[in-house]
């Protein structure tokens, strides 16, 4: 008997500075979209399969000053590659709708726009590596980097191996703020900006109507 064509799953990611609520809201949108009948993951960048989770260890723990900007690149998209390889575009293509916490705008608001490396070399590596496995969309997750990082902190507790990032300071995550509304901007088709200072299910509520506006026919 002939298997009936699997409907390629969707693809949706989760962006924003430290501490914006990313992680809780990539799960509650997981438990909305199964109870609407749909097969769902949840993964992260960079992370998602055990290669890039390897090279994770590497990128977010240790000196602030560990990379140059340039090698910190070349480790992303390492990761990324993996990741889209062995998890993201398998599953896609398994039918599975795929919730991913940060990808590729991430690297250019913290590694492009506040970090300095070129437009060029980023586009060459998401032509590359991404291809034509952009999201469908992406939920920008907007906050105040003050608040942002007293909230990742208070999460976090004082001791904290993964804090490279958080440990930058305020004038870097302010610059970060204004790269990922930037990026919204200039991607009006596939961003949505969150407002993340809002309570919990309030969130929840602008996350999963954004996802039904932009999949209207997609309730399975
Ligand atoms: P996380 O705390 O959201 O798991 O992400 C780990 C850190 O890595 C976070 O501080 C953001 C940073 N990051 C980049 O700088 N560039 C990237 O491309 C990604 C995916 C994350």
């Amino acid at each position: 008997m002939v298997e009936p064509p699997v409907t390629r799953g969707k693809f949706i990611t989760l962006e924003g500075g430290e501490g914006t609520g990313k992680s809780t809201q990539a799960a509650r949108l997981k438990d909305y979209l199964a109870a609407e009948g749909h097969n769902v993951i949840v993964t992260r960048e960079p992370g998602g399969s055990h290669g890039a989770e390897e090279i994770r260890e590497l990128l977010v723990s240790g000196a602030t000053d560990r990379w140059s900007p340039l090698a910190e690149t070349l480790l992303f998209y390492a990761a990324r590659d993996d990741h889209l390889m062995k998890t993201i575009r398998p599953a896609l293509n398994r039918g599975q709708w795929v919730i991913c916490d940060r990808f590729a705008d991430s690297t250019r608001a913290y590694q492009g726009a506040a970090g300095n490396i070129a437009t060029d070399l980023l586009h060459t590596l998401e032509h590359g590596v991404i291809g034509a496995d952009w999201p469908e969309l992406t939920l920008i997750f907007d906050l105040d980097p003050e608040v942002g990082l007293a909230r990742a902190g208070r999460r976090l507790g004082e001791v904290h191996a993964e804090d490279r990032f958080e440990k930058k300071g305020l004038a870097f995550h302010a610059r970060l703020r204004q790269s990922f509304l930037d990026i919204a901007a200039r991607a009006p088709e596939r961003c949505v900006i969150v407002d993340a200072s809002l309570d919990v299910d309030q969130v929840t509520h602008a996350v999963t109507t954004a996802v039904a506006a932009r999949f209207p026919g997609a309730a399975a």
